[in-house]
């Protein structure tokens, strides 16, 4: 079983705006822009060895967010379903997850558990995410971080039972949102993004992670 959010010893830096939105914490610029550029220069390597693709919802519709993984597991969407995949479309494993995404979910979680997955999704002009809630993994006691860089991107939230009512922010590159706790199973989606609101990425979008403890 996981450690949840409560028992772990864990405070923002007080240079942190912290905002929560329906439980869900933000952690408003964790990472600096040298931090960001730095992060994107490696998820580029990341991309030659695991491209970025286009997966299909269960129903046979393409997603507009284009996605990869690092880790043991990534996460995958076919026709079959949603799940955790030991292997890239093209066969080839996972490349592992960068040492600087792992400090950052050690600096903020806490955790002595690594995380299995961390899932790249890469936004392009007009790319959105509907509302869901992430429950493929096994244990929900773990948290679920995420980290935006690049263009801002309108971050809705639901309850937990239900997706409405929902309350949004607008995520900016650099921010760390935490699924934890209580919140851990919260709705959740990007409405839109902002595109080429930011300059860290030429030509505009936005990458997310997110990590998870999957089994
Ligand atoms: C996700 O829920 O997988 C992504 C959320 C985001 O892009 O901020
Ligand atoms: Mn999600």
């Amino acid at each position: 079983m996981g450690t949840i959010a409560a028992s772990r010893e864990w405070e923002a830096p007080a240079m942190v705006e912290t905002v929560v939105l329906n439980g869900v914490r933000v952690l408003r610029g964790w990472l600096d822009a040298p931090a960001q550029a730095r992060l994107v220069d490696r998820l580029r390597a990341l991309a030659r060895v695991a491209p970025f693709v286009t997966q299909v919802t269960p129903g046979g519709r393409p997603m507009s967010v284009r996605m990869t993984a690092a880790g043991r597991l990534g996460w995958v969407s076919d026709r079959s379903g949603y799940h955790y995949a030991a292997r890239h479309p093209s066969g080839a494993a996972w490349p592992p997850i960068p040492a600087q995404v792992m400090e950052i979910w050690n600096e903020v979680t806490g955790l002595a558990r690594a995380p299995d997955c961390c899932l790249v999704n890469w936004y392009g002009e007009g790319a959105r995410m509907g509302l869901h809630q992430d429950r493929d993994e096994a244990d929900f006691s773990w948290p679920v971080l995420s980290v935006s860089l690049g263009d801002e991107a309108l971050f809705r939230v639901g309850g937990v039972d239900a997706p409405r009512p929902s309350r949004s922010l607008w995520l900016r590159s650099g921010d760390v949102a935490l699924l934890e706790g209580p919140a851990r199973l919260a709705w959740h989606g990007v409405d839109r993004i902002r595109f080429g609101s930011s300059s860290l990425l030429p030509g505009g979008g936005r990458i997310n992670l997110t990590l998870r403890v999957v089994e």
